[in-house]
């Protein structure tokens, strides 16, 4: 079973995915639960027609969590047009605190998913703050980074998503680096098939691709919902995909005491284990500015 903490839009996109991709039964857990319990109603309605036979319960209470596999974090407050993810750090880190209490408490053996925001400082606390081993905590970040890195390649090329591959590592956030010299379309590297200034667009394109959105519509919803799924298929079904979650690296690229995107073997039991890239020599400097950023921030955390 999975939990999901958060029965807002992600929350509740995330859940609808879950159940559609027949991946989990769900108990969506929300401070509200009238939303919760309306969601998952409205849900369970929808099974039918998506042929989902599994269970969605909609609650109030921590206790309903008791036994899940996993459990995914996405409560919290979301941006405004012209915020910062890190802006929102100190409201968050509260909730995060209050909520990884109960996650402990009630599901102490399962992996916990961060989607909360800014989340990398929220899987920062995460893994410190519950104690559970650091590859079972991890945040849902530059893996969504990555998936508009890619959409916006294969747009720029007029080719299929599908073809097109990337990763995107560091914050999720302004500092973020998507790495273009891993990009390709069918193996091709897009350095080969775009101009610089092509690039250049692009990566700027997936730099502000979640702000231009909440510009529009005051929230993302279906690519963070989308992708949180395609996580929890992941570990659930033992997938070992290979995507950038952010961690709190054992060594890895010798960066301690930060939670940052790197590129991980996700699986059943979390982080299966975290691959050191040749980075050029331009990334390597964004990514430690990335990890410098974070690390800034977790510094001046109210505790
Ligand atoms: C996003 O970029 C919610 O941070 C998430 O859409």
């Amino acid at each position: 079973m999975i939990a999901i903490v958060g029965a807002g839009k992600v929350g509740s996109a995330a859940a609808f995915n879950i159940l559609k991709d027949r991946i989990s039964d769900v108990v969506l857990i929300d401070l509200n639960a009238e939303l919760a319990k309306g969601e998952a109603l409205d849900m369970m309605q929808a099974a039918p027609a998506i042929e989902f036979d599994g269970k969605i319960q909609g609650t109030g209470d921590f206790r309903e969590m008791e036994g899940a596999e996993l459990v995914i974090v996405i409560a919290g407050q979301g941006r405004k047009p012209g915020m910062t993810r890190i802006d929102l750090m100190n409201i968050n880190a509260k909730i995060i605190r209050s909520i990884v209490k109960e996650v402990v408490r009630y599901a102490p053996d399962c992996k916990l998913m961060i989607v909360t925001n800014p989340v990398d400082v929220m899987t920062f606390i995460a893994c410190k703050e519950s104690g559970l081993p650091p590859n079972r905590v991890f945040g849902m970040g530059n893996i969504l980074d990555t998936i508009r890195f890619r959409s916006y390649i294969a747009q720029e090329l007029g080719v299929s998503r599908e073809d097109t591959h990337g990763l995107v590592i560091g914050e999720h956030g302004d500092s973020m680096v998507p790495l273009v010299e891993y990009a390709c379309v069918s193996g091709i590297p897009i350095t080969t098939l775009l101009s610089k200034k092509q690039i250049e667009k692009i990566v700027k394109q997936t730099r502000t691709s979640g702000a231009d959105v909440i510009k529009l519509k005051g929230a993302t919803t279906y690519a963070p919902g989308a992708v949180i799924a395609m996580m929890a298929d992941t570990v659930l079904k033992g997938r070992n995909r290979v995507m950038s979650v952010s961690t709190c690296p054992q060594g890895e690229f010798s960066c301690p005491d930060v939670s940052i995107g790197v590129p991980v073997v996700l699986g059943k039991n979390g982080v299966e284990r975290i691959i050191e890239l040749e980075l050029s020599a331009e990334s390597k400097l964004l990514f430690q500015e990335s990890i410098y950023k974070v690390k800034k921030a977790i510094a001046t955390l109210e505790f």
